[in-house]
This record gives C-alpha cells, sequence and structure tokens, in this order.
C-alpha cells in the first residue's frame, strides 16, 4: 500500500484511525533512532512555511525543529496578525502566496473552519495547528503517542480529562482520537465549561464517558490525568472568566491521592493548574510530551514529504 500521507492536508483528527496512527508513531520511532545524517535526508531542499495567527511557543517551534531536523528550512509569520492582514489582505490570498514559496504549510488562526477553508485554496499540503475552538489534530498525535510511550499502552487505561473542556480545541482533537480505542474516560470541568453540546453526541457516539465537577473525587482512579488550561481569550465576559478562574490545582497534596504510577499530562502553556512543585515528580509528563512534539511533527512531515513514507 502507498503512504498515505502523501502530500494530504491534516485538518481533522477525525479522518484519521487507528491504523494511521500507528504509521505515524512507527515512522516516529524510526526518526528517534536514526542518525542525524539519514534524517537530513527527509526533507532536504524542502521549505515549511507557517501563518500564525494566534499566539504559539511549542507548536511553531517544534514544526520549525523538526523540519531543520529533517534537512529542511521554515518560513513563515509568526504574528500573522501583523502582516498584510492587517493591509486588509484576506486569508485566502496570505495562504496562496505561502503556498508559492513553501512545500507544506502550517496555519493557527482563531476561526474555526479556519483550516478546511485555508487547505481549499492552498496549492500544497496544509496542517492545521489550531483552529479556533474547534481541533488541534498535531497535538492530539503527540498526545496519544505520549501515551502509547509513558504508558506502553492506550487501550484499557482510564483517562482524566480536566479544565476547559468547552473552549479548549485540545480536548475535542483528543477525544475524537481517544475514540478509536478502548479507554475509560472521564471529564471534570465546572458546569460552565462542560464539552460543547453540539460536540458532544458525536463524541459519544466513538467514547463514552463520564461527566463531574469534582477532581479529587476520581483521582485514584486516573492511568493519565490530561491538565488544561482555562482559555481566557475566548470568553466573551471577563466576569464569566473570573469566575472559573482557578477552577483546578494540582499540588504536590493532590498527588498522594494519584496511582504510583499516573502520569500527568498538559498541552502547555499552564498558568496556575499545576504547581511547579510538581514538575519534579515521576507523575509529570508535560515536557516529555513537548520532546515528542518535535519527533512526531518530524514524523508526520516526513511522510507528508516523501512519497515512499519512511
Ligand atoms: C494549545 C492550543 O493552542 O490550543 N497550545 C498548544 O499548542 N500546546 C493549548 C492552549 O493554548 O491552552
Amino acid at each position: 500500500m502507498g503512504n498515505f500521507f502523501f502530500q494530504k492536508d491534516i485538518i481533522s483528527i477525525r479522518d484519521l484511525d487507528r491504523e494511521k496512527f500507528d504509521t505515524i508513531f512507527n515512522a516516529t520511532d524510526k526518526i528517534i533512532a536514526m542518525s542525524p545524517n539519514e534524517r537530513r535526508e527527509l526533507a532536504r531542499g524542502k521549505t515549511l512555511g507557517y501563518l500564525f495567527f494566534e499566539p504559539s511557543t511549542r507548536t511553531r517551534l517544534s514544526f520549525e525543529a523538526a523540519m531543520a531536523s529533517l534537512g529542511g528550512t521554515s518560513i513563515g509569520i509568526a504574528d500573522a496578525l501583523s502582516s498584510s492582514t492587517k493591509k486588509g489582505e484576506s486569508l485566502a490570498d496570505t495562504v496562496r502566496i505561502m503556498s508559492l514559496y513553501s512545500d507544506v504549510l502550517v496555519l493557527r488562526h482563531q476561526l474555526d473552519g479556519s483550516s478546511r477553508f485555508a487547505a481549499e485554496v492552498s496549492a500544497k499540503p496544509l496542517i492545521n495547528a489550531g483552529s479556533g475552538t474547534e481541533e488541534h489534530p498535531t497535538q492530539a498525535i503527540l498526545d496519544l503517542y505520549t501515551i502509547r510511550k509513558e504508558k506502553k499502552k492506550i487501550d484499557g487505561l482510564k483517562i482524566g480529562v480536566v479544565g476547559d473542556l468547552k473552549y479548549g480545541r485540545t480536548v475535542y482533537s483528543l477525544l475524537y482520537a481517544l475514540g478509536n480505542y478502548k479507554v475509560d474516560v472521564h471529564l471534570i470541568s465546572p458546569p460552565a465549561l462542560k464539552i460543547r453540546a453540539d460536540s458532544t453526541y458525536e463524541i459519544q457516539k466513538r467514547l463514552p464517558f463520564k461527566e463531574s465537577t469534582d477532581l479529587e473525587e476520581n483521582l485514584d482512579e486516573f492511568d493519565v490525568l490530561y491538565v488544561t488550561r482555562i482559555q481566557k481569550e475566548r470568553f466573551a465576559d471577563a466576569e464569566e472568566y473570573a469566575k472559573v478562574k482557578g477552577s483546578y490545582k494540582i499540588g504536590l497534596d493532590m498527588l498522594k491521592k494519584m496511582k504510583d504510577d499516573a502520569i500527568i499530562m498538559h498541552p502547555l502553556p499552564r498558568l496556575d493548574e499545576i504547581s511547579p512543585e510538581v514538575d519534579s515528580t515521576p507523575y509529570a509528563k508535560y515536557f516529555t510530551q513537548a520532546q515528542y512534539g518535535k519527533d512526531t511533527r518530524a514524523a508526520l512531515l516526513a511522510l507528508i514529504l516523501n512519497e515512499k513514507g519512511i
């Protein structure tokens, strides 16, 4: 069979399945095992073009670092709102121009649907690096890879997802992705930040889940605790944010209630939802997770750019 990912857009994690995740995970393992010289052949002479209309640290830098490790280069606009967009250029034109200068595009944009639209006008494959509150598929890929690496399996795990489940796009991509596995998922949020009703049905079809508001109640059951930031920038009203700010805080006291071999993940950036004291404990996997972000993105880029796969 050919390489499914060759020249493909990555817009929604719903377009992928377990077999395709395995292709990415195996490619990631191979890339990690390769010598730097071998790795540099995978995107030699190729250019990644990025357009970020929203702030980013890990996503953009890990894509750049990944492309560099494959022997390619990156060009782009890290603060696209201050580019010609400010003069009134449309997203379509900005994307068309970027696709003239690069072999693969990475887009982060504040609007739901932005990536799907951009992929239609782009002459080159486009990767969604965050579209509004909708999805962040490459984050879900690195999340699954982290779980698989750190817990040695995905099936059979009990996973708690806590925080801003209403606006957190990483949560949606993660839940859609987990729908491919036999996992027990528990969603914990303040009532105002529950998973959006329009997505509940779709997620439930793939993944039965429980919902609650109290984190401590089930803390002793989780193999994985996935913590998210309250997405302040998505709130229409500052007062509404003030009401839910600081709803959950994982400190050393909480770890005592967790399984000894449980892991804590977070897409980052974190605010106060995980205390820095937790960082040096064996539970903390969020920095390892960010490291895997570079590796899994390198694998994805290599698969998109090489017809024969890797
Ligand atoms: C996330 C995002 O942009 O959705 N960041 C990331 O890429 N790791 C999470 C967040 O901003 O809270």
